[in-house]
């Protein structure tokens, strides 16, 4: 990956004092999504390591969405959202999590093919509740982990160390 391209596109995140709350610096990608030459670089960027080695795409709503999309586009895959609770009309697996600010549950429908290999993609690793539930939801449905992969990983609160290897684009 051009690690100009690289850099032009990390200089396109805002960070946000503040937000959601008093005390979290929230990493803004919309400008990073608005750039079409900075969007394409991320989404490759974020597969790379993966290539060949996986049939879908899935992403964590909502902002995971994004980088989903954009990332099975990239590389002719497929997409399956994992969704907040209560979004899914037949939701077949569930798994509970705690966040950096509050707490959540997730889902997935089985629509994919048994033992679809299954890149797991988020936009931010922070303590690593909300993939390590990711991971546990494609495993609960039968589905085979091929990667995980974020934009940005916030290293300090070693999200790492609960839902393990991890390829991150840029780090902070
Ligand atoms: C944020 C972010 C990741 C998650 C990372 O999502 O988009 O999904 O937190 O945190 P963790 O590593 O501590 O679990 P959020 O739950 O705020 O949802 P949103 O994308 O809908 O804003």
């Amino acid at each position: 990956m051009n690690p100009d391209a690289l850099a032009r596109a990390e200089s396109l995140i805002a960070t946000i004092p503040d937000f959601p709350e008093p005390g979290i610096l929230f990493r803004d990608i919309s400008p990073l999504l608005a750039d079409p030459a900075a969007l394409r670089t991320i989404a490759m960027a974020m597969a790379e390591p993966f290539v060949g080695s996986f049939d879908v795409v899935a992403g964590v709503e909502a902002r995971g969405f994004l980088l989903a999309g954009a990332i099975a586009i990239a590389s002719g895959t497929g997409l399956a959202p994992i969704r907040k609770a209560g979004k899914l009309p037949r939701p077949a697996g569930s798994v509970s999590y705690d966040l950096e600010y509050g707490s959540a549950t997730i889902e997935m429908t089985d629509d994919l093919s048994s033992g679809a290999r299954v890149l797991l993609v988020d936009d931010v690793l922070a303590t690593g509740g909300t993939l390590r539930a990711g991971q546990q939801l494609l495993e609960q449905l039968g589905f085979s982990l091929a990667g995980t992969s974020v934009l940005m990983e916030l290293t300090a609160l070693e999200g790492r160390s609960v839902c393990g290897p991890v390829h991150s684009v840029f780090t902070v």
